[in-house]
């Protein structure tokens, strides 16, 4: 694409992303600021060389299992938070998880996120037992945790058992927002150590945050930009703040689709490797929300392996997405988005087995 001859400033600070992989916070904050026509497509395409680069067209499929809404966090932006009392509670036993994960495996998945609220029934013995039994019966998976905060012991426990993966989102790199965003009990100190502790424990470790959350500036962006080249993580989750109704947040304004597939195709620079997922959230707040997501430099989708009847009460924020499709529906749908442009769907942990919609 032509650069504009005005305007060339942030044109070539996205040159210098892609080439140095780096950038100082005052050119950062000018790439998260710029309004010149064309920047956008101009950063994605270069997000998207770097993407092919090293996955090629694949987009990875993760089999997302959402096995409890229960909580005892009060998240100030979060549906499910324990003082929602309108959240129409659910837990999945070990065995509905493992028949989640037989329908999922049948589909062709090698993957499996499960994904919980910070929920105490959930001891350490049944994760244990969990994760056990899941990888005996599929040796060949990869399982990956979203379980919230624990003690570096019990996130042992769960490595030893065979957790491969860990999803745990930093959500703002900047204290004073943290605890603008979450209540005293919960500190932004032990989210990091937690985060460290994935690490040196030997986890591919996830982390992220929320665009547009309530009182985020783009000095709090480029401190999240920052902390993310740092830390290395080996996924990136990033969507959108989504207001949901039952929270004190109810009334904020949602992040952007701009800004968001923006922050993607930068992470894409700034971490040129790194696994990243087109949100459900994106998906939520943009119909095409998900395709430009790929289109920006992201690599991961997560389609829903949950019961049907439990899908619609997982709500972190109004107007979820894909709560009503059964999984193998949700799937089709994902896939024929991707291939709708030009990318392909693999289920597997990374070896580029085509997934089949037939
Ligand atoms: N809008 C968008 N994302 C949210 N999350 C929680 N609540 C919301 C919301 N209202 C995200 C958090 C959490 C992940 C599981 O979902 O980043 O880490
Ligand atoms: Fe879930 Fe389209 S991806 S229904």
């Amino acid at each position: 694409m032509e650069k504009p001859f005005e305007r060339i400033y942030q044109f070539d600070l996205a040159d210098k992303l892609e080439s140095e992989k780096n950038l100082t916070d005052e050119e950062f904050a000018a790439v998260l600021l710029c309004d010149a026509p064309g920047f956008d497509e101009y950063l994605a395409e270069k997000a998207r060389a770097v993407r092919e680069k090293y996955y090629g067209k694949a987009v990875y499929m993760r089999g997302l299992i959402e096995f409890t809404n229960i909580c005892k966090n009060n998240c100030y932006y979060c549906g499910i938070r324990r003082d929602n009392a309108n959240t129409e509670r659910y837990r999945l036993s070990e065995e509905q998880i493992l028949s989640c994960c037989d329908i999922g495996y049948e589909l062709g998945f090698r993957t499996f996120v499960l994904q919980g609220g910070e929920d105490p029934y959930y001891t350490d013995e049944l994760i244990v037992s969990i994760v056990s039994a899941i990888k005996g019966r599929y040796p060949d998976c990869a399982v990956t945790l979203s379980i919230g905060e624990r003690e570096k012991e019990s996130y042992q426990k769960f490595f030893d058992a065979g957790a491969d993966r860990y999803l745990l989102r930093h959500e703002t790199a900047d204290k004073s927002h943290y605890e603008m965003l979450h209540p005293a009990e919960l500190s932004f100190d032990h989210r990091m150590q937690c985060l460290k502790d994935l690490k040196d424990i030997g986890y591919q470790v996830g982390c992220g945050m929320m665009v547009g959350s309530p009182y985020q500036t783009t000095e709090h962006l480029v401190k999240d930009l920052r902390f993310l080249q740092e830390f290395k993580p080996e996924m990136v989750g990033i969507g959108p703040f989504i207001p949901h109704h039952d929270t004190q947040y109810a009334d904020y304004a949602a992040g952007t689709v701009e800004m968001t597939v923006r922050l993607l195709s930068i992470i894409r620079l700034l971490l040129p490797d790194v696994l990243l997922p087109a949100t459900t959230a994106l998906g939520t707040i943009d119909p095409r929300g998900r395709e430009k997501g790929i289109l920006a430099g992201a690599n991961v989708v997560m389609p829903n392996l949950s019961p049907s009847d439990v899908r619609g009460k997982y709500l972190l924020y109004d107007n979820k997405i894909c709560t009503g499709d059964e999984a193998a529906e949700c799937i089709r749908c994902m896939a024929m988005r991707i291939s709708s442009v030009g990318y392909e769907t693999v289920v597997d942990r990374g070896d580029h087995v085509s997934f089949s919609m037939e």
